[in-house]
């Protein structure tokens, strides 16, 4: 499965060669590697709070037996799902154009733990503890970099998640952005390359 794509995972899926059925591996719960921090604040309620979820979520995944495991995983694949739609739909009606970073490593992202999700339901669980554990180090630093951005250029124009309103309308980029805004516009290519990088050094 091409699965190593934005940091998350390339996993072996290849079927047993022997003729006997492959028994079923048990996989093994393990402590939340990733709690939630002021760190990780952005100072942004709403985002803040999808945030705060989005980790307990994860957390509750890395502790499910096997029994429970694609429940729960898939709790967090919808409720991520939301989460960068609630994103996208912020970026696009502030000026970022469709096809920018951000809005890139969310389809991509998103993408990869569905199809962790359709190898749970068919009884893999490995990769979904593996794909767990590449978020706990994935998400940090997503928020720090593209949520960051997105954050500081909501605020920069004015605009109310609640409302969909634009306090300062003459704040709006005159032309799409292309990268990601904020704080990673100049090399926005090279942060998401190296997200991806810095996972998969880790999940080797
Ligand atoms: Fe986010
Ligand atoms: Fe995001």
């Amino acid at each position: 499965m091409p699965a190593n794509l934005s940091g998350m995972p390339e996993v072996a899926t290849a079927p047993p060669t022997s003729a006997e059925p492959a028994a079923v591996p048990h996989t093994t719960p393990v402590a939340p590697e990733l709690a939630w921090s002021d760190a990780l604040s952005l100072s942004m309620p709403v985002m803040d709070q999808t945030h705060v979820e989005f980790v307990e979520l994860l957390a509750v995944v890395q502790q499910a037996e096997d029994a429970d495991l694609v429940a729960h995983w898939q709790a967090l694949v919808e409720h991520t799902e939301e989460h960068f739609a609630q994103e996208d739909r912020w970026m696009l009606a502030t000026g970022f154009a469709p096809g920018s970073c951000h809005l890139t490593q969310h389809a991509v992202v998103l993408k990869v733990l569905k199809e962790g999700l359709e190898l749970g339901q068919q009884g893999q669980l490995q990769p979904i503890r593996q794909m767990a554990h590449e978020l706990t180090i994935w998400f940090p630093h997503h928020a720090q970099t593209m949520d960051s951005g997105l954050a500081l250029h909501l605020k920069s124009v004015g605009y109310d998640p609640i409302t969909g309103e634009v306090a300062q309308p003459e704040a709006l980029p005159t032309q799409a952005i292309s990268g990601c805004g904020g704080s990673c516009s100049g090399d926005d290519g090279e942060t998401a390359d190296n997200t991806a990088n810095h996972a998969q050094k880790e999940a080797a």
